[in-house]
């Protein structure tokens, strides 16, 4: 793990990530041209620096579903449009690869599966998908909580001490303690260390995972591929092993950034939110059970996923001739599905950038892709659709559930604006600084019973002789 995190870390912030995929589509040489599709011109100026999906927005309302953007001699494909991106992720998706998406991964997670095409993928696939089975999801609502429960403690000390804390990177904290237990049963406990990931990570580089970690007790993703006896070698397993810990920590981490600063600005729904969750959690950690029951939580995050999807853009390449949107495409042309436009469509969401999470009934069916026709992909669609979105959703609403029952989370005051920025999902660029104070609970009242004393319980006096 080491060399490959020491490679990561050299990436720096996220949004050096959003560059370096730039410079990279930049120099890809000319992709064929395709004169009916609607054509835009992009300056790689405008986007670097800022959060690239926002420009494409305003280039979607412009030029619609289909538009091609120029980047110098390079250009690609902008799909905002849900039939099309149902087409290229479902209905045909053997047309299509990852592209240079898997380019710019393959450092760290190698063939693991999101970079993987062909038959590596197939495999692959076929291994991991029973190891994040609903039994598997179930025996990880006790960890998703122990884990909350450490971040709980941590906000109740800074509420004592009166200090604003910044949320995203205890949020970052948060997952990375909960996926380091679910893939390996390794407990980075990164919550109650303040030195950064990385450098932790590199600290252990004696990390052994093979044998150190398989026992009965443990029910991790290794543990289960491992004892699944699948022919697989030992690169193929850090690669998939690696490919879930940054595929689960960062996505994770960014619902829960953009749910609590969603909750800030929309009081109502936090008050709900806070209603439902204390009929439903009691003291203890919430069970299975309790989850089911969170209704209004889950749709807090299915709205907050709607608005903030993680990643906010799907990256692909046609590896043959198609047709797009009745528009003839090339082989070899890069394609952005632009999720963000998908699930900000005017024409498709009534009051589009409103956080309404009562936009969804609470006792219809969880929205998806399939249920939203390929107008809402917070995991994707077809065979690529993520497999660990279960996981995330159970992990994100105990997480949001047992805060919001302990504490108020308001702006801290002074606070830097809220801007986002990108990596592989959207950051904020400054942080998201909260003050956090301890919910009010009924005050206590006093018992008053007055004990009687009677006269024969008067203290004796020593009567003088
Ligand atoms: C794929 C989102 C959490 C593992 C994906 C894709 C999306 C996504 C949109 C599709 C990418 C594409 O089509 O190009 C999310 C979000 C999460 C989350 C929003 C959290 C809220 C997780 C977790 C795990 C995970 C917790 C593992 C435990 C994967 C894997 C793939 C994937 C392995 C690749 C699947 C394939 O290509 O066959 N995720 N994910 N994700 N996700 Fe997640």
């Amino acid at each position: 793990i080491a060399p490959l995190v020491g490679r990561l870390s050299k990436l720096g912030p996220p949004g050096e990530l959003a560059a370096a995929l730039l410079t990279r589509l930049a120099g890809a040489g000319a992709a064929r041209g395709g004169p009916e599709i609607p054509q835009a011109v992009g300056s790689i100026n405008a986007v670097v620096g800022q959060a690239f999906f926002v420009p494409l927005y305003d280039l979607f309302l412009t030029y619609g579903g289909i538009f091609r953007l120029n980047f110098g001699p390079k250009s690609f494909l902008i799909v905002s449009d849900p039939g099309i991106a149902k087409h290229i992720l479902r209905d045909n998706s053997k047309a299509y690869s990852k592209g240079i998406l898997a380019e710019i991964l393959e450092f760290v997670m190698g063939t693991g599966l999101i970079p993987a095409d062909g038959e590596i993928w197939r495999v692959r696939r076929r291994a991991i998908v029973p190891a994040l089975h609903q039994k598997y999801v179930t025996a990880m609502i006790g960890l998703f909580g122990e884990a909350s429960d450490r971040l709980c403690q941590k906000l109740d000390k800074a509420a004592s001490d009166g200090e604003d804390v910044e949320m995203e990177s205890l949020f970052s904290r948060l997952t990375l303690d909960v996926i380091g237990k679910a893939v390996f049963n390794y407990d980075f406990d990164s919550l109650s260390y303040d030195n950064g990931i990385v450098e932790r990570l590199v600290e252990q580089e004696d990390l052994q995972f093979h044998e150190e970690y398989m026992n009965e007790q443990d029910p991790s993703i290794l543990h289960f591929l491992l004892a699944s006896g699948d022919d697989v070698s030992s690169k193929q397993l850090r690669d998939d092993l690696m490919t879930m810990l940054i595929a689960g920590h960062e996505t994770s981490a960014a619902v829960l950034t953009w749910t609590f600063y969603l909750l800030s600005k929309y009081p109502k729904v936090m008050a709900k939110l806070q209603d439902e969750v204390d009929s439903v959690i009691g003291e203890g950690l919430p069970t299975i059970e309790d989850v089911k029951k969170l209704k209004y939580t889950t749709r807090v995050i299915n709205e907050s996923l709607r608005l903030y999807p993680q990643p906010p853009v799907l990256i692909r390449r046609s590896l043959e001739d198609d047709m797009l949107g009745g528009y003839p495409i090339g082989r070899g042309e890069d394609i952005f599905i632009s999720v963000w436009n998908l699930h900000h469509c005017p024409k498709h969401w009534d009051d589009a950038e409103v956080f309404n999470p009562e936009r969804w009934a609470l006792d219809g069916p969880n929205p998806n892709e399939i249920n939203q026709n390929f107008s809402y992909l917070p995991f994707g669609g077809g065979p690529r659709k993520c497999v660990g979105d279960m996981f995330a959703t159970f992990e994100t609403v105990v997480a949001t559930a047992m805060l919001v029952k302990r504490f108020d989370f308001q702006m801290a005051p002074g606070a830097p604006p809220v801007d986002m920025t990108t990596g592989a999902t959207i950051h904020t660029t400054a942080g998201l600084k909260m003050t956090v104070t301890r919910r009010t609970k009924p005050p206590v009242i006093p018992n008053l019973e007055m004990k009687v004393v009677s006269d024969s319980q008067e203290p004796t006096r020593s009567t003088p002789s």
